[in-house]
């Protein structure tokens, strides 16, 4: 098994893998900061049940580090900020928007994904999946279609935007370090789909509609309910 360090990451890229989460889970325990890739995902896992189909050219992810704390959606937001911040970091003119808890959109597209894993009591797995070459078909019942960089005119190939992702995910943990957690979420806000409007969250078994107005200090959604009740949510898929 032969690692590659990188910006203090220990990197190991394979040809083909089931799921880089998976592959993280095994190695995260004896190698932090951790970055798995593969050139090929079979079986790649998506958030609430979903599947993430692998296509060539993508980049697929996983980042293995150590966290202690409790509040895993602050690094959510985090690791999606600095993958909105990535791919705004190709083209200024793009204006990419965050769906909660962490898709990026371009043009009202979904481009990218980010599956966030509990490790172990002190480490997490961000695993990342960007549209680079090619955009996969999303489920049936999936509110928006998919885009790719490509697509947009951006001729770049997975292992560039990875470097691209692991500097500007440095200096994003770095500004929380500095100012905390009330400046992530302020950024994030300004790029936030859908703040202010009116939104549906899917649970696996429930449904609520009301009025996006927040974040709350831990990083989960605020929803204003038709009959004013304000609504903490903590997971869900967002439709509109
Ligand atoms: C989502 O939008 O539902 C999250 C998708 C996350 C996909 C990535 S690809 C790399 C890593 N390995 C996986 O099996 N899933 C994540």
């Amino acid at each position: 098994m032969t690692f590659i360090t990188i910006d203090g990451w220990q990197w190991i890229d394979y040809e083909r893998l089931g799921s880089t989460n998976d592959e993280a889970k095994k190695l995260i325990e004896k190698h932090t900061p951790l970055v798995v890739t593969a050139k090929k995902q079979t079986s790649g896992r998506g958030r609430m049940g979903h599947k993430w189909i692998g296509l060539d050219g993508n980049l697929f992810m996983s980042l293995g580090v150590d966290w202690n704390s409790d509040n895993t959606n602050i690094l959510a937001l985090i690791s999606s900020l600095a993958l909105l911040l990535s791919v705004k970091s190709y083209a200024a003119t793009l204006n990419p928007m965050l769906k909660w808890p962490n898709d990026i959109l371009v043009n009202k597209r979904k481009i990218s994904g980010i599956l966030l894993e509990v490790a172990s009591s002190s480490k997490v797995i961000i695993g990342i999946g960007v549209n680079i070459k090619a955009s996969p078909e999303l489920e049936k019942n999936s509110p928006y279609l998919s885009t790719s960089l490509k697509e947009l005119g951006i001729d770049t190939d997975r292992l560039d935007f990875m470097r691209t992702y692991l500097h500007i995910f440095a200096e994003t943990i770095n500004l929380y370090h500095q100012a905390r957690a009330q400046k992530i979420i302020d950024m994030w806000l300004s790029y936030a789909h859908k703040i202010g409007q009116e939104i549906t969250v899917k649970g696996e078994k429930t449904q609520i509609c009301g009025k996006f107005i927040g974040l709350d200090k831990q990083g989960m959604l605020l929803l204003k309910t038709p009959d004013n009740e304000i609504r903490t949510i903590s997971a869900g898929d967002i439709y509109f």
